[in-house]
């Protein structure tokens, strides 16, 4: 299973990828806006300056909506850096957009995805990535995992490539949830990422075996 990180903060970037854990990272324009990146030109510098911190993996957003528009953008954005991904909404000028940058090795990221018909959508186009977003289904009380668990079986059933990028994860069982379930990948906050290393057990343990050291060796 990979992790990627979902966020533009480059600290918390480095902070996950100095982890040792890290496979790549995924934004989207709110992310970016919410670090006060604006402008086409300091847009295109944060991407790269989130390049040079992974190995991989770089998810960046078209924002134009047409197809003309999100062509143009995505050569853009793919030409900053290899490790980018160029993400694009589940829209019908998305998968034509899909479908081109598939045929041009460009590799996609389907973004914003909620039902199952859309996943295979997404697959049939070619995109290398799809996002569904589990925890904005929750937020309407509809189950995202087992959306997760539908979109595995019927890219099972078919041998689609398209690898399942879990997204919108808010907590640390939503991860491990995923993982049983076969995702691919998953992104999450950083607060969700290390909040896997937690356990009172642990801690405990390590607090008795620190202390009867020092109990034997003074
Ligand atoms: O990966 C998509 C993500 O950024 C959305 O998460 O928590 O805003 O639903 P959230």
């Amino acid at each position: 299973m990979k992790f990627f990180i979902d966020t533009a903060n480059l600290n918390e970037i480095k902070e996950a990828y100095d982890l040792g854990v890290l496979d790549g990272v995924t934004t989207n324009p709110s992310l970016m806006a919410k670090e006060g990146i604006k402008g086409h030109d300091n847009i295109k510098a944060h991407y790269k300056a989130i390049c040079n911190i992974v190995d991989n993996n770089v998810s960046a957003e078209v924002i134009a909506t047409d197809l003309e528009g999100m062509i143009k953008e995505g050569y853009e954005l793919a030409k900053i850096d290899d490790k980018i991904v160029v993400k694009v909404p589940m829209i019908k000028d998305g998968i034509k957009a899909i479908k081109k940058f598939n045929s041009e090795g460009i590799r996609t990221n389907c973004t914003l995805v909620f039902s199952p018909g859309q996943a295979i959508l997404a697959a049939k186009a070619g995109a290398s990535y799809l996002s569904p977003f589990i925890g904005r289904l929750d937020d309407i009380s509809q189950d995202g995992l087992e959306f997760i668990s539908q979109v595995r079986l019927i890219y099972d059933n078919y041998g689609f490539e398209t690898e399942i990028l879990a997204a919108s994860v808010r907590h640390t069982m939503h991860l491990v949830q995923c993982a049983e379930i076969g995702a691919d990948v998953v992104t999450c906050p950083l607060n969700v990422i290390t909040a896997l290393l937690n356990h009172p057990l642990t801690d405990s343990g390590l607090a008795k075996f620190l202390a009867d050291h020092k109990k034997a060796n003074g």
